[in-house]
């Protein structure tokens, strides 16, 4: 099965098995990191599903939604890396994928 490399909020990082075809944040719920709350479900009106993907990792980079892309914009500390876990969308090319899951604020 496919796997991610997980940096939590505490520092550790762990790696954890996905299904292909969820949300990453769905596949973090799943890896047991509650800590990334994404309160709204998907709907990209809350941000707290807010990640740091690994620049080098597999499949990193799939292009924002012109909406992820604003409402990244508005968090205080966006980073080029910064991506909302609900609209990526794992498929087996995300294996390996490492991301952090940022401080909350
Ligand atoms: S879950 Fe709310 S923006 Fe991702």
């Amino acid at each position: 099965m496919p796997h991610l490399i997980v940096t939590g909020r505490d520092g550790q990082t762990r790696r954890i098995e996905y299904r292909p075809s969820r949300a990453l944040s769905d596949a973090l719920h799943e890896g047991g990191y509650m800590e990334l709350r994404a309160l709204c479900g998907g709907c990209m009106t809350c941000a707290t599903c807010h990640v740091y993907v690994d620049p080098r990792s597999p499949a990193s980079r799939p292009p924002f939604g012109e909406l992820e892309g604003i409402v990244i914009g508005g968090l205080a500390a966006p980073r080029e890396n910064s991506r909302l876990a609900c609209q990526l969308v794992l498929t087996a090319a995300e294996d390996g994928l490492a991301l952090t899951i940022p401080p909350e604020g």
